[in-house]
C-alpha cells in the first residue's frame, strides 16, 4: 500500500519533530470510538508503549476501520503530531489504513486483565500481552548483554555439544537419546544392547556444559557458553524447566576468590544493563509485577556482595530460632527454605555461599585442606534462591581420579577428562548461572515459565 519505510513505534515515540508523512505497522491493543473520531492504541512490540492512531471520518473506508477488532494488524500512513492527551508525546493522524490481518471477539486477548496461568495456556499468543512483551525483551536485551560482558572481557564463546555421554552433575537426570526402536529394543543378556545405538553407546541430552568447557579453558584460558540445558528432574516448582538456558564461563590460572569476583562483576554488568537499556518495561514491573523493583536493582548495582562459608552458615541457621520444614545439619544439602531464609533474612541480598561438605557436591570439585569440604560456591538472591552454581576444579591428576573411584565414576568413559589433568593441568574454575532465573531476578516474575517462551515442564511440551 505504501513506498513509504516502515518506521517502529519505539522510533515514532522518541521523534524530536513533527513528520508529515510516515508509515508504520502493528496490531490493535485497544480501540476507543468518541463522536466523529476513533483511536486505536497500536503496537508492534518494539517498546512497551503502543502508539495512538487518530482516525476521522473523513479517512477511506472510516466506518470498517474504526470497527477492527483488538488484535487487527494494520498497516497506517499519516502525519506524526504532539498529542494532546496526556502520558504521550506523540500521535498519528492516520491519512490511510490498511486492514492487513482482521480479528474478531473470539480473540482470547480482549483488553482486560489475565491472569499468567491463563496466559500460559495461550503461551502462542501470549507474547502479544503487556507482561510477556516487557518479559521478551528484557530477556532478548539481557541475551546480547551477556556476550557484551564475555567478550569485552576476551572470553571465547564455545558451543558444547548438545548431545553428550557424560551426566556431568551425575545427578541421573538426563534425557536420553536413542534411535533405538522403544517396543523391541536390541538386547543382549536380557539388557538393551546400546553399542548397537545411533552413537553406539548410551547418549541423553546435556545436563551442562561444563566439562566440554574445561577443556576449552586450558586452550584459551578465558571461554563461556550460553546455551540450552536439559534436565529430568521432576520437581513441579516455579524455580525448575526441564528445558533452561545457562551460561557457563571456565577461567584458567583462577581460583574458587576470582570465581566468585567473576560471577559478582557479571550480575552486577547484567542490572546495569537492564536500568540503562529496559526503563520502559522495568517501570512495568515495579508498577505491576514487583513493587520496590526499581529500588531494588539500583542498591544491588553498587552492593558488596556477601560470602559465607557453608559451615558458618548452618550454624547461623540453626541459631536463628526459625522453624524449618526440613532440619539444618551439616553434611546436607541446604534445601530452598534454608537458601531464602540465609539471602532474604540474615543477609538481605545477594550472598555467595562456599566450601561445602564433599558428599553433596559434584565428583570435580576442588577438595579443600580439611579434605572435608570441596572448594564450592552457590550464589543465593532473595526471591529466587540459587542463581549460581560453581566451584574451582580438582586439578591434580591424582586427588581427582581417586575421588572418581570413590563415587564410582569409570573413568575408562572419561580419560579424556582426566588428560586435561595429564598435561599442562592448571588450577581453574568456572560456574553456570541459570539465565530464567536471572530474568526472574531482575523482573519480577514468580514463575519460571513465565520467563521462557514456551516452557517445559514435567506434563507440558505443548507448543
Ligand atoms: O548448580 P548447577 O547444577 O551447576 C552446574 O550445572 C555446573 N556444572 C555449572 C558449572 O560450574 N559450570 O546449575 C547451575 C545453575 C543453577 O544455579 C541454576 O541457576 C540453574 O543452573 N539451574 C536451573 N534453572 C532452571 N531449571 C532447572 N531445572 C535448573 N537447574 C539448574
Ligand atoms: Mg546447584
Amino acid at each position: 500500500m505504501s513506498h513509504l519505510a516502515k518506521t517502529s513505534v519505539k522510533e515514532l515515540l522518541q521523534s524530536q519533530s513533527v513528520k508529515q508523512e510516515v508509515s508504520l505497522s502493528g496490531w490493535v491493543r485497544s480501540i476507543r470510538r468518541g463522536k466523529g473520531v476513533a483511536f486505536i492504541a497500536l503496537n508492534d512490540g518494539s517498546c512497551f508503549a503502543s502508539i495512538q492512531i487518530v482516525l476521522s471520518p473523513e479517512l477511506d473506508g472510516y466506518q470498517e476501520v474504526s470497527r477492527v477488532g483488538t488484535g487487527a494488524a494494520l498497516t497506517v500512513v499519516g502525519q506524526l503530531v504532539a498529542s494532546p492527551a496526556a502520558g504521550q508525546a506523540w500521535e498519528v493522524q492516520a491519512s490511510r489504513v490498511e486492514i492487513v490481518g482482521t480479528s474478531d471477539e473470539s480473540y482470547p486477548l480482549q483488553k482486560k486483565r489475565h491472569t499468567l496461568e491463563y496466559l500460559r495456556s495461550i503461551a502462542h499468543l501470549r507474547p502479544r500481552a503487556n507482561t510477556f512483551g516487557a518479559v521478551f525483551r528484557m530477556r532478548s536485551a539481557l541475551a546480547f548483554a551477556t556476550h557484551q560482558f564475555f567478550q569485552q572481557r576476551g572470553f571465547l564463546y564455545v558451543q558444547t555439544p548438545i548431545i553428550t555421554a557424560n551426566d556431568c552433575e551425575g545427578a541421573g537426570e538426563m534425557f536420553r537419546v536413542t534411535t533405538l526402536d522403544p517396543v523391541h529394543p536390541p538386547q543382549q543378556e536380557g539388557q538393551v544392547d546400546w553399542t548397537s545405538d545411533f552413537f553406539g553407546q548410551r547418549t541423553g541430552l546435556t545436563v551442562s556444559g561444563q566439562l566440554q568447557g574445561e577443556l576449552f579453558a586450558t586452550a584459551f584460558s578465558d571461554i563461556y557458553t550460553f546455551g540450552p540445558t536439559f534436565r529430568a528432574e521432576n520437581s513441579n516448582t516455579s524455580r525448575h524447566a526441564a528445558e533452561f538456558w545457562m551460561i557457563e564461563p571456565e577461567i584458567a590460572f583462577a581460583d574458587l576468590h576470582d570465581n566468585c569476583r567473576l560471577g559478582e562483576d557479571f550480575l552486577r554488568y547484567m542490572v546495569i544493563y537492564a536500568l540503562e537499556h529496559c526503563r520502559e518495561d522495568l517501570e512495568f514491573f515495579n508498577q505491576r509485577i514487583e513493587k520496590g523493583l526499581l529500588d531494588k536493582l539500583e542498591s544491588l548495582a553498587k552492593a558488596e556482595f556477601r560470602t559465607i562459608s557453608y559451615t558458618e552458615a548452618v550454624e547461623q541457621l540453626q541459631q536463628s530460632g526459625q522453624s524449618f520444614q526440613f532440619p539444618v545439619e551439616w553434611g546436607h544439602d541446604l534445601q530452598s527454605e534454608h537458601e531464602r531464609y540465609l539471602t532474604e533474612n540474615i543477609f538481605n541480598g545477594p550472598v555467595f555461599v562456599v566450601d561445602y561438605p564433599k558428599q553433596i557436591k559434584a565428583f570435580y570439585m576442588r577438595m579443600n585442606d580439611d579434605e572435608k569440604t570441596v572448594a564450592a560456591m552457590d550464589l543465593l538472591v532473595p526471591r529466587v534462591g540459587e542463581i549460581i552454581g560453581g566451584s574451582q576444579r580438582e586439578e591434580r591428576f591424582d586427588v581427582l581420579k581417586s575421588r572418581m573411584d570413590q563415587q564410582g565414576i569409570a573413568t575408562t568413559d572419561m580419560e579424556w577428562y582426566l588428560d586435561i589433568r595429564r598435561w599442562g593441568s592448571c588450577p581453574h574454575a568456572g560456574f553456570g548461572l541459570g539465565f530464567e532465573r536471572l530474568l526472574m531476578y531482575l523482573t519480577g516474575m514468580e514463575n519460571i515459565r513465565d520467563v521462557i517462551p514456551f516452557p517445559r515442564t514435567p506434563g507440558h511440551a505443548q507448543f
